[in-house]
């Protein structure tokens, strides 16, 4: 991280080009489903489309947590240490992020992103109170820290398979990725810093309370498609009605994701995060994390 980056207008808009994909079909759901081959290539297109803005909103969701409650507690926590002026600047790019997304959403989807910034992503009621409480006390909770880590780092392996694709993606899409994978490289290191001071603080019990926090929330909301995945289908058949009979197969088929281990591992691996799983094995607790977020076999609990 360095204060260069804090320059909003690295990233410029130009005029979108719908005509080709936003993001390479590797990191899209509905890419690893047998239904997929039955679509035609415009509705691919539009779902390829579709499914990057809401990919973006799981970045935004998060980058506003960190903006919001869990970077300013974590200041306040570490005032007069030099960590307190990196995490200054964490937030301010965190910032920067949020707004170079919804920018690119506004232009890609005016009539979805006219006044809000989530159309796709949402999370239950209670679900988010429990996480607004956590995030506001990130020493006592520092399993929202390894959620960021975990994230942020998925971001790498995500940019570079962008990047590979650059020539058949939409330009702007690639320029945002590369950018904001710069910046982001910088995030896992702070997690990894702040994991490190506040992990061994917890006593056994608080470790265990976060460790089954970080697994849930990582599994339900940010693992296999659900509610997200889901919209982004509904919306695809409200511009395709053509696709209206598929709906039950469609829905089959991404349901069916959730445990399956080949596209799970797509998602978070030791080989895609690998600085994560490396920093979980340093604590007892969580050296099983990548067999815990596989689809647990019968009779298994987290
Ligand atoms: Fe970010
Ligand atoms: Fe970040």
């Amino acid at each position: 991280m360095n204060p260069t980056t804090l320059d909003p207008a690295r990233f410029r808009l130009g005029v979108v080009d719908k005509s080709r994909r936003f993001l390479p079909e590797s990191l899209t759901p509905l890419a690893h489903t047998s239904v997929y081959a039955v679509l035609s290539p415009a509705v691919r297109l539009r779902y390829n489309q579709l499914f990057a803005s809401a990919y973006h909103e799981q970045f935004i969701y998060l980058e506003s947590m960190l903006a919001g409650p869990i970077l300013p507690a974590l200041m306040r926590h570490y005032a007069g240490d030099p960590l307190a002026e990196r995490l200054r600047i964490f937030q301010a790019e965190e910032r920067i992020h949020s707004h170079w997304f919804h920018l690119l959403h506004r232009a890609s989807e005016p009539a979805l992103y006219a006044d809000n910034r989530h159309v796709f992503v949402s999370s239950p009621r209670l679900a988010q109170r429990i996480f607004d409480g956590c995030a506001r006390r990130p020493a006592a909770f520092p399993f929202v820290l390894w959620l960021a880590m975990i994230i942020e780092e998925r971001t790498l392996p995500a940019s570079r398979e962008i990047i590979r694709e650059a020539d058949s993606l939409e330009p702007h899409y690639v320029a945002l990725h590369r950018l904001h994978a710069a910046d982001e490289a910088g995030h896992v290191s702070c997690d990894a810093e702040l994991i490190r001071r506040l992990w061994p603080a917890l006593s056994p019990a608080g470790r265990l309370l976060n460790r089954w926090l970080f697994v849930t929330l990582l599994r339900e909301f940010f693992q296999a498609p659900k509610r997200a995945g889901w919209a982004v289908v509904l919306q695809l058949a409200r511009e395709h009605p053509e696709i209206t009979p598929l709906l039950p197969r469609l829905r089959r088929e991404i349901n069916a994701l959730g445990s399956r281990a080949d596209y799970l591992g797509t998602l978070y691996s030791r080989a895609r995060e690998p600085r994560t799983f490396a920093l979980a094995d340093r604590f007892r607790e969580l050296r099983r994390l990548e067999q815990d977020l596989l689809p647990a076999p019968a009779g298994h609990t987290l």
